[in-house]
């Protein structure tokens, strides 16, 4: 069998290395042995925005970005989709199993009795604008949490971190339930524990004086669906954060904050939102012709397209393009899907966007699902931080697990100026050399 190994020859001494080949990865750290002399530093790579770099060993989710697949601990994410709850599929993400019944029965229980938020926590919220963007008043107060549970900072604390994940999973909904119903005016709605995960969630956005909110069935098992879809993604660049700032041994409240702070950003979480509206400014199916001529000639990203790993159809796209259909049979078609779709056709025959294997998204079509179920644009971002948390702990505790991580410092190219003598205030001038 062939050795799994690399042989490198540095041209500069013409010295000869053998590195082990293990996983398709080389150590960086075996690097180091190549110098060009004993004081050198030894040879690191470069590689801006880790295109090409492994920072863990994991066995949450899987993805082949050539070939369109995505699975959570092995299980393919159609069938998850199809057959399970977004509760499952969390309990699956963190604990490595589907959970029998009894075990489902338990946890839901358990997230279930998790869902309501401390008072001060709800006072707090109060205090925001009315206009504030829903992800700044998420972000914001999932840190604030790391107030209400001083003790989350027992990290190692197995039964501690169990009680932090679930606190956490239980109480985005409610958050973002109080979040929406801030910037209407509207009275929080306190948890209904007869209800599912979903149906509590639109229970405590869309209850108004009706003693008992009663969900659409078909809507509730959609955002179920989208949940599960949204639950893990490996290391993307919130669960890279999670990863980073749990390394520091930040408590579980700071750091999903700090991963929900990554997913805010309009090429990642945000950019569900940044296509309502690009579908708004193109406006009709007539105009996308030359909305898409404008992106080529490199006016701006069409949103929801591509990926930095799928290079083929994005497997979630697929789902959720089937779930807008049963929605849109509840909701009635939202005309932005027709944009949606064209805008699809062409770029997926136009050759500036094969050649660069670009294709939809996770993000291009669920946005049209969340406005036609009555969903404002800026709440999109926050129902992709509610079940991309399940992802994020369960990353965050095998970061912790994992013996071989310490705290994420990456080094640099040093680019800047050699030493040079300090000049005292009194005898600067703006003519000094300053390049
Ligand atoms: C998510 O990582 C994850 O798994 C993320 C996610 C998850 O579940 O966590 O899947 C969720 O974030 C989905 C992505 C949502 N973002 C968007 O839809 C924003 C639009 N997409 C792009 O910004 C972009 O495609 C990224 C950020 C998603 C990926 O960017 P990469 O991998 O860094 O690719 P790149 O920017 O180097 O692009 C390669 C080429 C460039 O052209 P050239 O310079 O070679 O000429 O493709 C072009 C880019 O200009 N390009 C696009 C484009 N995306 C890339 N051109 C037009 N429209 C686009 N959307």
């Amino acid at each position: 069998m062939a050795q799994q190994s690399l042989t490198i020859t540095d041209n500069r001494t013409n010295q000869t290395y053998t590195l082990p080949v293990e996983n398709g990865t080389i150590r960086a750290m075996d690097l180091r042995q190549i110098k060009t002399s004993p004081e050198d530093f030894g040879l690191m790579t470069y590689d801006p925005a880790f295109m090409n770099t492994a920072s863990c060993r994991s066995s949450i989710t899987f993805i082949d970005g050539d070939r369109g697949i995505l699975r959570y601990r092995g299980y393919p994410i159609e069938v998850l989709a199809e057959h399970c709850t977004y509760l499952e599929v969390a309990y699956l993400l963190l604990f490595g199993d589907l959970p029998t019944e009894q075990e489902l029965k338990n946890w839901v229980h358990e997230i279930t009795h998790h869902t309501m938020l401390h008072e001060s926590t709800r006072h707090f919220m109060q205090q925001f604008r009315y206009n504030a963007h829903p992800m700044a008043m998420l972000i914001s107060t999932v840190a604030a949490l790391s107030t209400v549970y001083p003790e989350s900072k027992d990290i190692f604390n197995p039964d501690n971190r169990l009680l932090q994940i679930k606190r956490l999973i239980a109480k985005l909904p409610s958050i973002t339930a109080l979040a929406y119903r801030h910037s209407l005016g509207f009275p929080y709605v306190y948890p209904d524990n007869d209800l599912n995960y979903t149906e509590n969630f639109m229970n405590m956005l869309w209850k108004m004086v009706e003693p008992k909110y009663v969900a659409t069935p078909v809507l509730a098992r959609a955002l179920d669906i989208l949940f599960i879809l949204h639950a893990d993604h490996e290391q993307n660049c919130s669960a890279n954060t999670m990863r980073c700032v749990g390394s520091a041994h930040t408590d579980p409240y700071l750091t999903t904050a700090a991963a929900a702070g990554a997913l805010a950003g309009p090429l990642h979480g945000g950019a569900n939102e940044e296509v309502l509206k690009m579908l708004d400014e193109i406006g009709s199916k007539q105009n996308v012709p030359a909305y898409i001529k404008k992106i080529k000639e490199g006016h701006g990203k069409l949103m929801g397209f591509g990926h930095r790993v799928y290079k083929n159809y994005d497997p979630r796209a697929k789902i959720i393009k089937w779930t807008a259909e049963q929605v849109f049979e509840v909701t009635g078609r939202n005309p932005k899907l027709d944009i949606a779709l064209e805008l699809e056709r062409i770029a997926l025959e136009d050759d500036y966007f094969v050649k660069r294997k670009l294709y939809p998204n996770v993000d291009f079509y669920s946005g049209i699902i969340y406005q036609a179920m009555g969903f404002k644009p800026e709440m999109f971002t926050a129902l992709f931080a509610i079940p991309r948390a399940a992802g994020w702990l369960a990353q965050w505790q095998e970061m912790l697990n994992d013996t071989e991580q310490k705290i994420a410092r990456p080094r640099q190219v040093w680019t800047g100026r050699e030493v040079r003598p300090f000049v005292p205030i009194t005898k600067r001038s703006l003519d000094m050399a300053r390049t």
